[in-house]
């Protein structure tokens, strides 16, 4: 696996591809199995493909949730190493953001209005930007995004849209613990009694999700979300909210012919947990 460290080996290493196809998978490192599935979807495709690892401070809007970014890099190399993935590109903010941290200005339409757009200022310019100058220095012929993070690749299909890259955006299922917890790299700061707790999150949303002809209607479903997960002494609930899965608008009602998704955040201890379900 080549490990490139500056952008002058980036150009090296993208020049020998001779047309050949190239996947990209982003990630901010402290890999687990959903981090290393769209490494495998890439590799299925038969690409030569490239992960980076950068932990972007613009999409931080908590500065105390970027200073505990958990960084496991060694292990995470050897991870990708033993999968057969082709290469690692580990910038650093000087390399991207040689003109300082400051985000470009981009149009999400109404998807960034609610959930992540609402509750995290700032965050999916923040995100946008270091994608987009991604895709700038590696031109991957297509990118993988987890559906763990929806609104993030609904918003990563529309400026590619919008912009006319010609990259493809290829969604990966969400992968999870055995008991279902989303996996994600923040599970790694939660005790023992939290990891347990927050499992009640993916028990209540899908049985939520399996049953929803019982609910009256969209706010009673989601008050059931609330008083269930908020009743767990470790959870506190930011937002449930239905939406329908191409506009991400919340949903008046409870529609089955609607493709819809249910979505939450939840505060498990000092640890903040996005998940999301199929509904209809
Ligand atoms: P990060 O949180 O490291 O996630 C990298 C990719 O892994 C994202 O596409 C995310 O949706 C996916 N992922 C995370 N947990 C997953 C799971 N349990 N199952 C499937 N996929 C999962 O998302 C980011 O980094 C950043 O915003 C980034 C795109 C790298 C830009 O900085």
């Amino acid at each position: 696996m080549q490990r490139i460290s500056s952008l002058a080996e980036l150009d090296l290493w993208r020049g020998r591809l001779h047309g050949e196809t190239l996947g990209f998978v982003p990630t901010m490192g402290a890999l687990h199995e959903g981090h290393l599935s769209l490494v495998q979807l890439s590799l299925d495709r038969g690409a030569k493909t490239l992960v980076s690892i950068y932990v972007n401070p613009t999409q931080f809007n908590n500065p105390e949730d970027l200073a505990k970014y958990p960084n496991t890099l060694e292990k995470d190399l050897e991870m990708l190493e033993a999968m057969g993935c082709d290469a690692v590109f580990l910038p650093t903010a000087e390399m991207l953001y040689p003109e300082g941290l400051k985000s470009r200005a981009f149009s999400f339409g109404c998807l960034d209005l609610n959930m992540e757009g609402a509750g995290r200022p700032g965050h999916f310019e923040g995100m946008a930007t270091v994608v987009t100058k991604f895709f700038e220095l590696i031109q991957p012929d297509f990118a993988i995004f987890g559906e763990k993070d929806y609104q993030q690749l609904c918003i990563v299909r529309h400026v590619v849209a919008e912009e006319n890259w010609p990259v493809e955006i290829v969604p990966g299922p969400i992968v999870r613990e055995p008991h279902g917890l989303a996996m994600s790299s923040r599970n790694l700061r939660l005790s023992e009694v939290e990891r347990q707790e927050a499992a009640t999150i993916y028990a209540v949303l899908s049985k939520v999700c399996a049953e929803a002809e019982r609910f009256e209607g969209v706010e009673e479903l989601k008050s059931h979300c609330v008083e269930a997960l908020n009743a767990v002494p470790s959870l506190t609930v930011e937002y449930i909210e239905c939406c329908d899965e191409k506009e991400l608008q919340p949903m008046g009602e409870l529609d089955p012919k609607t493709p819809t998704r249910l979505f939450a955040a939840v505060q498990c201890g000092n640890v903040r947990l996005i998940e999301n379900l199929p509904l209809f």
